[in-house]
């Protein structure tokens, strides 16, 4: 008999009867008590801020559902706001920062201290969420991963992001290069923090991976080398953290980012084939994913039917049963509901 987390054992390579379940977003709005919180706290930002009323809301969902893992309630975006850019969210539209483009910008980026002292209460979350959690709940660590963030930081905002990253690396590729050298090394610090204020397992967000796919050496030298320095720095510091990664889109090179990194566990967003991910990517790592976020607005049998199909094809091998992207603000609580009894039988 073992006592240790199924999330943490399915993360070590275990195959698991029942696969451990947790969704991108468990904490948001789809749920009104995370509404209400929200409320509370002011706003978004205020939320994430606030380690009294960020802990509740990280917590929320695991009470009404019992997941597996918590993910610690903040923002890929805070990093960026920690190194001194300006940053604030417009109702209906997203994140907005001010844009990066230059050199001096880059130089004149806070140190990893000033970053610290800015993220502290988000390391007080994690250190309160790490007394608060149930025993089999395990607990994640997060940050965006350094191409991801940069398109955010370029750009300045959630639309196009790509474009103004790929301008900047083509025309100015010594800020571009800067920049990225410069969010490895804050990006590396910010989840050794989360990790000693209780973190257990980490995870890497790089959502618009998929923009580089075009490009197998702009993947590699972006995507797949940032992540292994990370990781590399994390493990001369800490020693073996299990980390997934989420190179989100980037289809066919998700293989080169397994075996690149060696991350324990990749997530696999809704355009990968489950059974694909199976044969190529389940002999390197264990497999995180891959509902599509509609059908939990659309439950019922179309629902059912997508879940059963994933766990047929994964759960004969290391697998953590999630979503291809996080659940959206017109979910259903009780699909998710529905969903767990799916999962867990
Ligand atoms: O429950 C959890 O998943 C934990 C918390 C979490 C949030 N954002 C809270 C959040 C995590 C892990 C993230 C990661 C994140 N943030 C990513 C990577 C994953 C992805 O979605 O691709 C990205 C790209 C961001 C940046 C970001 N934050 C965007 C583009 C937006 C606006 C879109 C939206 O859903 O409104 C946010 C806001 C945000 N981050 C919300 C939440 C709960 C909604 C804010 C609100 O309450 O109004």
């Amino acid at each position: 008999m073992t006592t240790e987390k199924p999330l943490l054992r399915a993360l070590r390579g275990e195959t698991l009867k029942t696969p451990p379940v947790w969704l991108m977003r468990q904490a948001g709005r789809y749920l009104p008590e995370y509404r209400a919180t929200r409320t509370q706290a002011g706003s978004f930002l205020e939320l994430c801020y606030n380690p009294e009323l960020a802990t509740e809301v990280t917590l929320q969902p695991i009470r009404r559902f019992g997941f597996d893992a918590a993910i610690v309630f903040a923002d890929i975006l805070l990093l960026p706001q920690a190194l001194g850019r300006k940053l604030w969210f417009e109702t209906g539209e997203g994140p907005r920062l001010e844009p990066l483009t230059t050199m001096d910008a880059v130089e004149r980026l806070a140190p990893n201290e000033a970053m610290h002292t800015h993220l502290a209460p988000v390391y007080e979350t994690m250190r309160r969420l790490s007394t608060a959690l149930p025993a089999q709940t395990a607990l994640i660590g997060f940050a965006g991963a350094p191409w991801t963030v940069a398109t955010y930081m370029i750009a300045g905002r959630g639309k196009d992001q790509q474009a103004g990253a790929l301008t900047l690396m083509r025309e100015a590729p010594d800020v571009f290069a800067a920049l990225m050298k410069r969010l490895e090394e804050a990006t590396a610090d910010y989840l050794i923090a989360q990790l000693d204020a209780g973190a257990e397992v980490l995870k890497l967000f790089d959502s618009w991976a998929g923009a580089l796919a075009h490009d197998p050496a702009a993947f590699e030298k972006w995507c797949i080398a940032p992540t292994t320095a990370i990781m590399a720095r994390i493990r001369e510091q800490r020693g073996d953290v299990p980390m997934i990664g989420f190179p989100r889109e980037a289809g066919a090179l998700y293989s080169d980012y397994a075996r690149a990194t060696g991350v324990a566990c990749v997530a696999i967003d809704t355009a990968v084939s489950p059974e694909w991910a199976r044969d190529t990517l389940q002999p390197l790592a264990a497999v995180q994913g891959n509902l599509d976020p509609a059908l939990v607005v659309e439950g019922g049998d179309a629902m059912a039917r997508a879940t059963r199909r994933i766990i047929d094809a994964l759960g004969g091998g290391p697998f953590i049963f999630n979503l291809g992207h996080g659940v959206t603000p017109d979910a259903d609580p009780r699909n998710v509901e529905q969903l767990l009894r799916l999962v867990r039988g």
